[in-house]
């Protein structure tokens, strides 16, 4: 087990681009894999989520060159059966997309992945995945391991009870294989990423406010593509900056898709000098740099559609609110409680370690700004985004910070203690 001993250091300064986007390089290696022809993808994120849905892509029959670390080549084709079993790891977007894409397959998979993987809930898509004819065998009836026996789908409407993109995702690619239209309808909108790729790859997709429609019949076709910078990434360093005095980060080639940009709003709300500059689209994804400077912050409330956009950045948004003048309430973010751990609790017990005001309610939390924070020892509890915060915490607040078992950072963000240490310096 590794830890992290640190210490505040100056203010965040200079140029960072942050690696590329965790959802997008799923997706791009998922649609690569089911494209006729080459897909070419460059900026993909070296993580190990991703590296293990390329590795199931892989057992699956794909051939995929790898020319660097962040560049791929997808050679699309038809999927096979995979000779053992398929482990996403700490990934619920790899597990849960590709069991869409099994859903489709004429033949057995078993998909699996890590102790958190393993308690997390399956339901949300299995039931559907089922309806659409999908026979899937799971622990307990729905948690992971899954067995799938796919093939010969129908095309279903299913209105999703969470604002998931997983749910929707995996419905919309198990939809590719299916007869007649797949539909989702959430209830309020998440990431959007599958539909745009998928709309780039040569699908017939059509978004009208929360409903989704993939129309049948269509062949993807294999093409280059370039990941953004990973605005959940970024998120860590944009709270970094906004709290710590005397800041100013310039942070480029940042994925700037509305349906992400949650934090942001939240933070601007909140008081924060967050400029856009130089925004462009990159393979169907709005990007463009980010510039922050040190701001006085004051508390806010947050809920509704707003949460589905900045679901990761909760944990960071409320370190932010610690910060703050008065009192921050977030609500309706009950999904916390299902992510790679249960983050309505690991972010209160991580801050309040720390000494911040923070209580857990129902479906959020309720901050009280300006405890005086200070060093001590954390988990991770096996969760990125916590070790993560906890780190850019121990940046900004006096005393030594031990942030314990580490390792789990790599899920998304390899390179990021190095980053930290290069802007904090
Ligand atoms: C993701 C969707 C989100 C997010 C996860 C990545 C994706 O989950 O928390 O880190 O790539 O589809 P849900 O939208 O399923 O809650």
């Amino acid at each position: 087990m590794s830890n992290w001993t640190l210490q505040r250091e100056g203010p965040f300064r200079g140029e960072i681009s942050p690696p590329g986007d965790k959802s997008i390089s799923h997706r791009a290696a998922i649609l690569g894999a089911l494209a006729d022809g080459e897909t070419h993808i460059t900026n993909f994120l070296p993580s190990e989520d991703c590296l293990n849905t390329v590795r199931a892509l892989k057992l699956m029959g794909i051939r995929i060159d790898a020319h660097s670390a962040t560049e791929l080549t997808v050679h699309g084709g038809d999927l096979s059966e995979p000779e053992t079993i398929l482990d996403s790891g700490n990934s619920g977007t790899g597990l849960r997309l590709l069991a869409g894409v099994c859903a489709g397959q004429p033949f057995l998979s078993i998909l699996t992945g890590d102790e958190s993987i393993r308690r997390r809930p399956m339901k949300r898509i299995c039931d559907p995945l089922r309806k659409m004819g999908a026979t899937i065998l799971a622990r307990k009836g729905d948690l992971a391991p899954l067995a799938i026996r796919g093939g010969g789908l129908q095309g279903i409407e299913f209105e999703s009870p969470v604002a998931s993109a997983q749910v929707k995702s995996a419905l919309l690619l198990a939809g590719l294989f299916a007869e007649g239209e797949t539909v989702v309808k959430e209830p309020s909108l998440s990431r959007d990423h599958s539909e745009r790729m998928l709309r780039s790859f040569g699908a017939q997709i059509i978004c009208e406010d929360l409903t989704v429609t993939l129309k049948p019949g269509s062949r993807l076709k294999g093409q280059p593509l370039h990941v953004p910078g990973d605005i959940s990434s970024a998120a860590f360093f944009i709270v970094g900056a906004l709290v710590c005095p005397g800041s100013e980060l310039h942070i480029t080639n940042v994925g700037l898709n509305p349906t992400r940009t949650g934090l942001l709003d939240a933070l601007r709300a909140m008081g924060a000098e967050i400029a856009v500059l130089e925004e462009s689209e990159v393979s169907g994804e709005p990007a463009g740099t980010l510039v922050v400077r040190h701001s006085t912050l004051k508390g806010s409330e947050f809920g509704g559609s707003l949460i589905p956009r900045m679901v990761d950045e909760v944990p960071v948004l409320a370190l932010a609110a610690c910060f703050a003048e008065g009192e921050t309430v977030i609500r309706d973010a009950q999904e916390l409680a299902v992510k790679e751990s249960d983050r309505l609790a690991t972010v209160t017990s991580t801050l309040s370690a720390l000494g911040a005001d923070i209580r857990r309610t129902p479906d959020g939390m309720i901050i009280r700004g300006g405890a005086t924070l200070r060093g001590a020892a954390v988990q991770s509890f096996g969760d990125h985004r916590i070790a993560m915060m906890a780190a850019i915490a121990a940046r900004c607040i006096p005393g030594e910070t031990e942030v314990q078992d580490v390792g789990c950072v790599n899920t998304s963000f390899p390179g990021f203690l190095e980053m930290l240490e290069r802007v904090t310096r």
